[in-house]
């Protein structure tokens, strides 16, 4: 059921849900999320089971400000610190050692847990709301089904999960994809995912270098080669590939669509065509939304052209690979 975010008796009825132990979506400037307080093993159970999520994937929990670090997490490193002053609230998750004994289950029971102060006011509102009521924090992966698109609308999460649950609306997700992940447990801090912080502006406000995720140890599903999948098959494709793809197609009517900044619509019959923005920062507010969008018009396959080089488009190229991979 979607609830407006911005209505106060909305957030009350959204918390006091949440303290009871139940599970309620809301808007976050990444992407909607699937909450439950972080405290109850029982309630945290209620996520794994909704998005058919395989246990042993941990969770992010959500702080309202930078003092709920310290309700779960041991004191943290310098580079952690330094990363949530520069960045909170915002698009960054940090991965620090965990309090011994507090959420467990949303930290899949590993020795680490991962924490994020979301800047949208509806996400800031329930924290708060929540934390009044004695939640120190919620725990939220994306509001989809695993391994499928994160939702960044209300009615996206009714699509992935079902209209009964309750839904904080707070409008279209300005970023659009999810947040960046900095591993900071580790002895060199690592960017497990990349978002819509550049490496460059981590790496500057964390006075370090980052590492790649070690590819033997990465846990996170976020991290999984094959995710954030539409139904149809991507394929990422240079500009030259793609054209020389279309030149060949055939008259036959193909379920086919075009996402492209440089090849114009109308370039083959039947074939759909959204375009891509030049800027980065509009193509990953838009990104999930198109995919879906070509999904709901029963598109088999989707060919993307691949984004510009530059360290912006990090976070989508990241995305984009990942749903080509699966
Ligand atoms: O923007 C976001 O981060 C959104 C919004 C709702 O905040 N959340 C999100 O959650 O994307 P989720 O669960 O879909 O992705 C979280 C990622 C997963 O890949 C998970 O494995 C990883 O974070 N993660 C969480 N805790 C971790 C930990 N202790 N160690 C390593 N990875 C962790
Ligand atoms: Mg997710």
């Amino acid at each position: 059921m979607r609830l407006d975010g911005l209505d106060p008796a909305a957030i009350e009825r959204a918390a006091a849900a949440i303290a009871a132990g139940e599970l309620v979506a809301f808007a976050t400037e990444t992407v909607y999320g699937l909450g439950a307080r972080a405290d109850r093993d029982d309630a945290v159970a209620k996520i794994f089971a909704l998005k058919g999520r395989p246990s042993g994937h941990p969770l992010i929990v959500h702080v309202a400000d930078r003092a709920g670090v310290e309700r779960f997490a041991a004191p943290v490193t310098p580079v952690a610190q330094r990363l949530i002053d520069a960045f909170w609230p915002g698009p960054l998750t940090v991965i620090v050692a965990r309090r011994p004994g507090v959420a467990d289950a949303a930290a899949a029971g590993l020795a680490t847990i991962g924490l994020r102060c979301p800047a949208h006011p509806v996400a800031h509102a329930l924290l708060a709301k929540a934390a009044e009521a004695g939640v120190a924090g919620i725990a939220a992966p994306s509001a989809n089904r695993f391994g499928r698109v994160s939702p960044t609308t209300a009615a996206h999460v009714a699509d992935e999960l079902g209209a009964e649950l309750l839904v904080l609306d707070g409008g279209a997700a300005r970023i659009g994809i999810e947040s960046a992940i900095v591993d900071c447990s580790g002895s060199r801090p690592a960017l497990l995912r990349p978002g819509m912080l550049t490496r460059a502006q981590l790496e500057e406000a964390a006075g370090a270098s980052l590492a790649d995720p070690d590819e033997g140890s990465a846990r996170a599903p976020g991290t999984l080669a094959a995710h954030y999948a539409p139904r149809a098959a991507v394929r990422v494709m240079s500009t030259e590939m793609l054209r020389a793809a279309l030149q060949v197609l055939g008259a036959e009517p193909l379920s086919l669509a075009v996402y492209s900044r440089s090849i114009p619509s109308g370039v083959a019959p039947g074939v759909r065509h959204r375009r891509m923005p030049a800027r980065a920062e509009q193509a990953a507010h838009e990104l999930f939304s198109i995919l879906r969008e070509l999904d709901g018009e029963g598109v088999h396959l989707i060919w993307v052209e691949e984004p510009p080089p530059g360290p912006e488009w990090d976070g989508v190229r990241d995305r984009l690979g990942r749903a080509a991979a699966a």
